[in-house]
């Protein structure tokens, strides 16, 4: 993919020769590349070397007045399409993540409006230390992707997380980024609710259901794969985030209403969370005792809040609403009443009476209910419902706006 522009931050680690080869790759597949050296970085490739690659000026000073006068860091920062930084130090990881802007890396990388792609390159220990796992972390929160570190040996000896991803895997990962970029979906945000709720009834007993999130998980993926800045409110269920989208953990519906109208508003919002009904009115602060000869407790049940019809209803409302209809018989006709009592414009309806195994299970067999028709869609991979399910949004956002 030709004419794509990348700032390159070179940090100062021993894996910086490969940053050298990096650049030809990139080079070779039509990309310019715009390198910044840090200071350290000049430690381990001279900026000769780096610029005779790259086939142009090496930035490396915050205050050199010739480059602030020919190119500003903040237009240096903006003016590629992706920032690259190979590798990424733990000085470089920690100095984005608490905000530093004191050299002409940091204050680039704090400047940016543009996707960032970072390449950690450090000594296992490093790597494995609490600091840099929480920078690491907070990064990822932030948005800022990862390629590596891989295992292997590293240059000082020893063994271990911290080697810095090979020029092809980098590459491999910038050209992802791009697809994204170009995705059908660029642009536009997605917020998507998964998993069941945990409604508690004392500090260790809860009301909840067998929902795997395996569909809500599946269509944040194939959204963010589409360009979505996309952000998923999950309940408990044992998955990691899907690559590049924003995981928000709640316990209980109130914690998932809250946590979706904090990401308000958004293009698209889509509900596939197994929301418990009702929680148990008084949830006690100490564990519920048995006592003998006393009658089992009754357990009051209050109305927890309907997060699709709240989103239905939001001000301002995402451009698209869609809700999934979790059925035993009728499907289809349940499904229109549900579209209309919440107030979403699609529903995607699922029978899921249990010989059909959708719960928990690896496909599902869905009708997609629009304003003015029903498509019955046949048995498909879950993962195949979200892709589907994500083209026809991409495709109704579009003809929208056109
Ligand atoms: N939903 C929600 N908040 C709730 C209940 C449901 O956001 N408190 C959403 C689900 O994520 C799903 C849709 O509403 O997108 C339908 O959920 P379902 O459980 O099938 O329907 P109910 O509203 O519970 O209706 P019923 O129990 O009558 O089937």
């Amino acid at each position: 993919m030709g004419n794509r522009a990348i700032l390159l931050i070179i940090g100062g680690g021993i894996a910086a020769y490969k940053s050298l080869e990096l650049i030809r790759h990139l080079r070779q597949r039509g990309y310019a590349v715009q390198p910044i050296l840090t200071k350290a970085g000049t430690e381990f490739v001279t900026p000769l070397s780096v610029s005779a690659l790259a086939g142009g000026k090496v930035f490396q000073d915050l205050f050199s007045l010739s480059d602030e006068s020919e190119m500003g860091h903040i237009e240096l920062s903006r003016s590629a399409d992706l920032v690259v930084v190979a590798p990424a130090t733990a000085d470089l990881m920690a100095k984005l993540a608490a905000g530093h802007a004191n050299d002409l890396a940091s204050t680039a990388l704090l400047a940016t409006d543009k996707a960032v792609l970072m390449a950690p390159a450090m000594n296992l220990r490093m790597w494995n230390h609490a600091t840099t796992q929480r920078n690491f972390a907070l990064l990822q929160k932030d948005g800022i992707l990862f390629v590596g570190p891989n295992d292997g040996e590293m240059a000082c000896g020893e063994f271990g997380p911290g080697r810095m991803a090979e020029p092809g895997e980098i590459v491999a990962a910038i050209e992802r980024m791009f697809d994204t970029l170009a995705g059908p979906l660029a642009g536009k945000t997605a917020l998507v609710t998964a998993g069941p709720t945990r409604e508690p009834l004392d500090p260790v007993r809860f009301i909840s259901n067998r929902s795997s999130g395996k569909q809500g998980y599946a269509i944040a993926h194939a959204l963010a794969q589409a360009g979505a800045a996309t952000t998923l409110v999950s309940g408990p269920v044992e998955r990691d985030a899907p690559s590049r989208v924003k995981l928000l953990r709640v316990e209980t519906a109130r914690e998932m209403l809250s946590a979706c109208e904090s990401v308000l508003p958004v293009d698209v919002a889509i509900c596939t969370a197994a929301v418990a009904d009702w929680r148990p009115e008084i949830a006690t602060d100490q564990k519920l005792k048995r006592k003998k000869g006393s009658p089992p407790p009754v357990i009051t049940l209050a109305e927890n809040p309907d997060i699709l019809a709240a989103l239905s209803h939001a001000r301002p409302r995402p451009a698209l609403v869609v809700g999934f209809a979790a059925e035993t018989e009728n499907v289809v006709a349940y499904a229109r009443e549900k579209r209309a009592a919440k107030g979403c414009d699609w529903i995607v309806a699922n029978d899921v009476s249990t010989d059909t195994g959708t719960v928990g299970g690896e496909s599902n067999r869905v009708h997609l209910l629009t304003a003015d028709k029903v498509e019955d869609w046949p048995l498909l991979d879950k993962t195949e419902v979200a892709r589907r399910l994500v083209a026809r949004i991409a495709e109704t956002l579009k003809a929208r706006n056109a």
